[in-house]
């Protein structure tokens, strides 16, 4: 097989074998093809794209490329979830206390984050000692023992994935659906659990901006799982605003801790609550609404918020010394009527140039600084009332970015629903 011919082929819209796909990932790897080929390919399949045998074989190729770690020494039907990113989601941190408390075991791999915020791993590292870097024999074991255990994505789960996904960073060709997909998938399947809850979200804050794109990528998604024998669903929800009140690391583990003691946002609350409750309906086989009664005890009894003071204890780490900045700017507002949006773009925009996330692997993160909001979509603002509190380190920043993603008007429109469906 020639690379060349390959490029050729999907650029005039044929259809790759699976041997070619297993070829493509395989020399991408070995080195035989060079990143200029690579990228050439990559743009091809971004304006081509794959069709779903297509996606599958390339999601094979990349899971094949690494190893699986096997988690059937765990009792229980193990359930992971994966969201597709977003402006202050910090369900997972939510969501795994309330199952692993009910019995659900959840073995989490979790990533850092590349863009306007910190992933799971970054958030979880904002408390001081907690260590991500856990071997698979504790992992394994820890969750065998409390239900319950994050850890960092090792470097030999699908390294195909990661070599081709650093290069769709740099050459404009993230956004394709199948490569999305197989890149997301591939991932899942090498990490071993039985069923998988996705949660891809549309709007200015996502992957993907519009709704129809995340279905897709949703129904794509769900396909690869189910194909390999793994119960796959997916939520479609909405980040057009941010998730929560709270953006930046350490700020996301208050609000976490607020939403486990029955505080805090609604929005966020309830995206966890459905979240939850289908991780608990397909591990346990019990329908939702009996999976939902059993998430809003574990939350009405506390049992959840010592899951999660159990978990990051047994990583070591020390939740009375986050730190979060105390140089803190108000913004105010300086229209009156009612909130119509907050635009999740713009506040993660101002928290990235805050040092909430990193635009290069190399970037360090301060995880003391962030963005909340003050008020909701649907409330009434009158001028010079705060609307957000900027929590800033060494970075100054044009609070204007804030106040620009408050859209205010005197007429109030109807709230977008946070969730659109769920695609089984
Ligand atoms: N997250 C991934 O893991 N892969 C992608 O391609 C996009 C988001």
């Amino acid at each position: 097989m020639y690379i060349v011919d390959l490029i050729n082929k999907k650029r005039t819209n044929k259809k790759f074998s699976k041997e070619e796909i297993k070829y493509i990932v395989n020399s991408y790897v070995s080195g035989e093809i060079q990143d200029y080929q690579m990228s050439s390919l990559l743009m091809a399949i971004c304006i081509n794209g794959l069709d779903s045998e297509e996606t599958i074989y390339l999601t094979d190729a990349m899971l094949e490329s690494g190893d699986r770690i096997n988690l059937s020494s765990i009792p229980g039907i193990k359930v992971d979830k994966h969201s597709t990113g977003g402006v202050g989601d910090k369900t997972t941190l939510i969501v795994l206390p309330i199952v692993a408390c009910l019995n659900v075991p959840v073995a989490k791999m979790s990533g850092r984050g590349l863009g306007y915020t910190g992933g799971t791993i970054d958030k979880l590292e904002s408390i001081p000692g907690f260590n991500v870097n856990v071997s698979i024999d504790n992992f394994i074991k820890q969750v065998k023992k409390h239900n319950i255990c994050i850890g960092t994505t090792s470097s030999t789960i699908a390294p195909a994935d990661k070599k081709i996904y650093a290069l769709r960073d740099v050459t404009g060709t993230v956004s394709s659906k199948s490569l999305i997909a197989a890149s997301i998938m591939s991932k899942k399947l090498a990490t071993g659990a039985d069923k998988i809850l996705l949660d891809v979200k549309y709007g200015n804050g996502a992957l993907l901006n519009n709704m129809e794109d995340a279905v897709d990528l949703a129904k794509l998604m769900v396909y690869i799982g189910n194909s390999h024998g793994k119960e796959t669903r997916a939520l479609i929800t909405n980040m057009n605003c941010p998730l929560g009140n709270m953006v930046g690391n350490a700020l996301e583990i208050k609000e976490v801790i607020e939403i486990l003691n029955g505080r805090g946002n609604k929005d966020l609350r309830d995206l966890c609550i459905t979240l939850a409750s289908y991780m608990v309906s397909m591990s346990k086989n019990i329908d939702f609404m009996s999976a939902q009664g059993e998430v809003l005890s574990s939350l009405r009894t506390g049992a959840a918020y010592q899951k999660f003071l159990e978990l990051i204890k047994l990583q070591g780490g020390d939740i009375n010394s986050v730190k979060i900045s105390s140089n803190v700017i108000e913004v105010k507002s300086n229209k009156a009527g009612y909130i119509n949006s907050i635009s999740a773009i713009n506040i993660a925009e101002a928290a990235l140039k805050l040092g909430s996330g990193r635009m290069t692997k190399e970037d360090t993160i301060d995880m003391s600084v962030g963005i909340e909001t003050l008020k909701n979509v649907g409330d009434y603002v009158n001028i010079g009332d705060s609307l957000a509190r900027v929590y800033v380190g060494n970075k100054e920043i044009d609070y204007n970015i804030v106040l620009d993603a408050f859209k205010i008007s005197n007429i109030k429109t109807d709230k977008e629903p946070l969730i659109y469906g769920i695609i089984k």
